[in-house]
């Protein structure tokens, strides 16, 4: 026998590989998208790694974790706009949204799913043009917009609602004032419209489509996958529609196999309406059971299941896909009035969608995103002083073929754990206030001391002020007391000087007053500085009133004519002296003969300072 080797497999086999791979490890099935292009994708990250081979990108991607977030950014293609083909959203502006409009009536829901949104343009210039047509009251009270896409990373931005200058472009001036509000160079959708947009992760091959659409928006996807995906993919697009719904398509997305299920509303901008199935109403998904079929093994299994549903403590209602009533325990009967005659009715027309809590939006939450949610503290008023507390769990019953069977809701009564947690949080607050005021006692107190503390130093600061202030008072004592000690010197021999000059100048006049002669000093200019008792005695003129008087204007009887010439001499030589005999007439009126000596008067440096004249009267 001869060794025979397999053959190697081909490019494509190997390729199949890596989907296969992708699909088994990572639950994400690539296999129907068309091959071309996403073989493009593949093999340019595997450049972008410096891969040649599949087996060997198949085990870069088991030994690298990030590698397939890497490798499904490059497949998936994002890119959107706003009103992206301008002219296939104005046919949807003018014809498409009026119609709709026109079919319902003002409470009936309008329900609108974008699929494929990527990171959100398209859900939100649906929202836009809705509201353009409706305004934003009715818009928010009567339309739901699903968005949906397998990218969590572009669904993240979508949610941000959040957009640059660059990607608002094509969204009118006047649009961009009224939905967008100007936050960090951004623009963020206003946020009362935005609730009106719920997000969720939904894969088109793989995930079950929400149902009761009326508008279903699904542009610039379908063209990824393959034709037999394709068919399947509107297949579930025509269960979603409700009867004569709307599906707008790509501009380059045909319906090749569908024609028999949807009819043009406008073939060249790829607007559809859905024919109705032959019944009527939308064939519903009626999934294979997963469990392993087994009741017949187990004799009445079927009252058995529907007994231990109904005697279950925690009240429970089951809703279908489509959102009727189809299950609900006692415990729900005895709690919130519903009864076995409410199953078959929508949920809508029961009080219990909207109380205690609105039911609607987490179911279909629940729905969409195929997630069992958890409404917690939800609190219920039943009758007068009555308060109940629920914890509310909303399953999505999903089906083997991944379809949405229903919803199962369930009311665990948290009443008096939540009471138990009031009175604790009633104890809590008790305590905390009384350490809030303790609190503030101490930090009242703080404060205080804070303040004394400042009052202290500020004090201690004056004191030391007052202290500098003091020394230098005492420095400026000091100083004074010895300016005074020195000034009291000063005094004491001014006042020596004083008496000594008193002492020469009670002498002078002694001697002037001693003189029989008659005695006159003048000062430069003629006028009289002392005047004598001879003087007087000869001319009958006081000291005092002669004192500061100009010589030539006494009126003495002496020629003055024949003095003044001497007198002049002696005011401006200090060696003058000169002695003259004049006839004159004294005090009584008696013709007499004068001897006058006139001499210079001069201080120590030579100069004259005045004159001095000496009178004497001669013996006739
Ligand atoms: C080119 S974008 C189209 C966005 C938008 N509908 C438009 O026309 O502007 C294609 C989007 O389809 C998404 N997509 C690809 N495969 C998908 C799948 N299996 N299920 C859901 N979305 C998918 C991608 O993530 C991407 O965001």
């Amino acid at each position: 026998m001869t060794d025979r080797q397999a053959p190697a497999p081909s490019p494509d086999d190997a390729f199949e590989e890596v989907l296969l791979y992708l699909k088994e490890s990572r639950g994400f099935d690539f296999t129907g998208y068309k091959r071309t292009s996403l073989m493009r994708r593949v093999r340019h990250r595997m450049g972008q790694v410096g891969i040649e081979g599949y087996g060997d990108y198949i085990d870069h991607l088991q030994v690298n974790a990030d590698e397939f977030d890497a490798l499904f950014n490059t497949i998936l293609i994002n890119v959107t706009g706003f009103f992206r083909d301008q002219e296939a959203w104005e046919v949807l502006r003018d014809e498409v949204v009026p119609a709709l409009i026109a079919e319902r009536g003002p409470d009936d829901p309008l329900r609108v799913w974008s699929a494929g949104c990527a990171s959100g343009e398209e859900a939100y210039s649906l929202a836009m043009a809705l509201c353009e047509a409706m305004g934003p009251e009715r818009f928010r009270q009567q339309v739901k917009i699903y968005a949906t896409d397998v990218d969590d990373e572009a669904l993240a931005q979508a949610r941000h609602a959040s957009y640059t200058d660059r990607e608002l472009q094509n969204v009118p001036p006047d649009m961009l004032t009224r939905y967008f509000e100007p936050q960090n160079h951004r623009y963020s959708f206003r946020k009362d419209l935005r609730r009106s947009v719920i997000f969720g992760r939904n894969d088109l091959v793989q995930d079950a489509p929400i149902s009761r659409i009326d508008l279903l928006v699904c542009r610039n996807t379908l063209m990824y996958f393959n034709q037999e995906t394709q068919a399947k993919i509107l297949g579930r697009f025509h269960f979603a529609l409700v009867p004569r719904g709307v599906l707008f398509l790509g501009k380059a997305e045909m319906l090749l196999s569908h024609s028999r299920i949807f009819d043009p509303i406008d073939l060249k901008r790829r607007i559809f309406r859905k024919i109705p199935n032959g019944s009527g109403g939308p064939q519903p998904f009626i999934p294979h059971s997963f469990v392993h079929d087994r009741r017949a093994d187990v004799g009445g299994l079927d009252e058995l299941r529907e007994h231990a549903f109904s005697a279950s403590p925690v009240a429970q209602v089951v809703v279908s896909a489509d959102d009727v009533v189809a299950l609900v325990n006692q415990q729900a009967e005895s709690t919130f009035g519903v009864s076995a005659k409410d199953i078959g009715r929508p949920l809508r027309d029961l009080d219990l969608s909207y109380r205690p809590v609105e039911l609607r939006g987490y179911v279909e939450q629940a729905k969409v995103e195929r997630k069992s949610l958890r409404v917690k503290e939800v609190e219920w008023t039943r009758g007068p002083g009555e308060k109940l507390w629920f914890e509310i769990h909303v399953n999505p019953l999903v089906g083997q073929d991944n379809m949405i069977l229903g919803v199962s809701v369930v009311f665990h009564d948290v009443t008096s754990a939540r009471q138990l947690l009031d009175d604790l949080e009633y104890a809590n607050r008790q305590l905390e206030s009384a350490y809030e005021e303790l609190q503030s006692t101490n930090e009242e107190l703080e404060t205080t001391n804070e303040e004394l503390q400042s009052t202290v130093e500020e004090l201690e600061t004056t004191n030391e002020e007052l202290q500098s202030t003091n020394e230098e008072l005492e420095t400026m004592n000091e100083e004074l007391q010895s300016t005074n000690d020195e000034l009291q010197t000063i005094n004491d021999t001014l006042r020596d000087r004083s008496t000594e000059l008193d002492q020469v100048n009670e002498f002078l006049e002694s001697i002037l007053t001693s003189l029989r002669s008659g005695v006159v000093v003048l000062d430069l200019q003629m006028r009289v500085l002392a005047w004598n008792r001879g003087a007087e005695e000869l001319w009958g003129v006081r000291g005092h009133e002669a004192e500061g008087e100009h010589l030539l204007n006494l009126d003495i009887g002496l020629p003055m004519p024949e003095l003044r010439p001497i007198v002049r001499q002696a005011l401006a030589d200090p060696a003058f002296s000169a002695e003259v005999q004049v006839p004159a007439v004294n005090r009584r009126g008696r013709e007499v003969m004068i001897r006058v000596v006139c001499s210079s008067l001069h201080a120590n440096s030579g100069q004259p300072s005045g004159a001095i004249l000496v009178m004497e009267q001669q013996q006739l």
